[in-house]
């Protein structure tokens, strides 16, 4: 994903559907994706670890025009081997196109900055895109105090990611995309201010390793808020969105696609 490209949407479904409900929605929003004439590649899908590898087949056997790519909700910290339950990120090489990482409601279960860390090393010797999630604790914070928040995550992940011998500038050029997701705008109704997220990019694009790094803003987007992030230039440029609840519907799904002008 560079940054000229035209935005792109990632879809995160987390725990909400049962992955006969995702490949259903999946086979939902390619039909209208086809009639809409979605943007090939501007839409990216995030199922749970039990639907992926059946949403990925689908659209890739039935809807490939589309591009519609394939999106973990996060990946095993370790390497293959003797981890019950783990997924290594090796193993979603063929099924996955990127990773989410950090994720708030994964963080709020006790992830830490070196786990993460090791996530995107790993994903990275896998060669697949990972999605580092940053976001700010308190809704009352000011920017500058939001900003201060998210660069010293970024340090901690970058740190993680160090602590497995990975030398910080291989970091920096392996296609990292940021997601910028304040907690109290997630699944609350109430979006960071375009304003805020702006500053936010570009006090991360001012971290050595992240200048040129592609970076969605998530929290409570719909149809409505849209249009108010994407594009800008420079550091302070918006370059997608990551969509929670309004992605688990076809139509608020094509609003906020129809709003960024990725489909009519
Ligand atoms: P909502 O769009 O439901 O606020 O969720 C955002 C999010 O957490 C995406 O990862």
């Amino acid at each position: 994903m560079s940054g000229t490209a035209s935005p792109r949407l990632i879809a995160n479904w987390k725990a909400n559907l049962a992955p006969g409900e995702e490949v259903e929605l999946a086979r939902q929003i390619a039909l209208r994706g086809s009639a809409r004439q979605l943007a090939p590649g501007s839409l990216l899908i995030a199922p749970s670890a039990i639907g992926l590898v059946a949403v990925a087949s689908l659209l890739r056997r039935e809807h490939a025009e589309l591009k519609i790519g394939v999106v973990a909700q996060d990946c095993s910290s370790d390497d293959p081997g003797a981890r019950t339950g783990e997924i290594p990120a090796s193993h979603l090489i063929g099924v996955a196109d990127a990773v989410i990482l950090g994720h708030s409601e994964r963080r709020a279960r006790g992830e830490d900055g070196r786990a993460i860390g090791a996530k995107v090393a790993r994903c990275i010797d896998a060669g697949i895109v990972p999605i580092v999630c940053l976001g700010d604790l308190d809704a009352r914070a000011t920017d500058v105090e939001r900003c201060d928040a998210v660069v010293d995550q970024w340090r901690g992940v970058l740190a993680g990611a160090a602590a497995l011998q990975r030398e910080e500038a291989a970091v920096s050029t392996s296609g990292i995309i940021i997601a910028y997701e304040p907690v109290w705008a997630i699944g609350s109704g109430r979006p960071a201010r375009p304003e805020t997220v702006a500053a936010v990019a570009r006090a991360l694009r001012s971290e050595a390793e992240l200048t040129s790094a592609p970076l969605l803003y998530g929290g409570s987007v719909d149809g409505k808020s849209a249009a108010g992030y994407v594009g800008g230039s420079g550091a302070e440029r918006v370059d997608g969105l990551l969509i929670g609840g309004a992605s688990l519907e076809v139509e608020s799904l094509f609003q906020i696609a129809a709003a960024v002008g990725v489909s009519r």
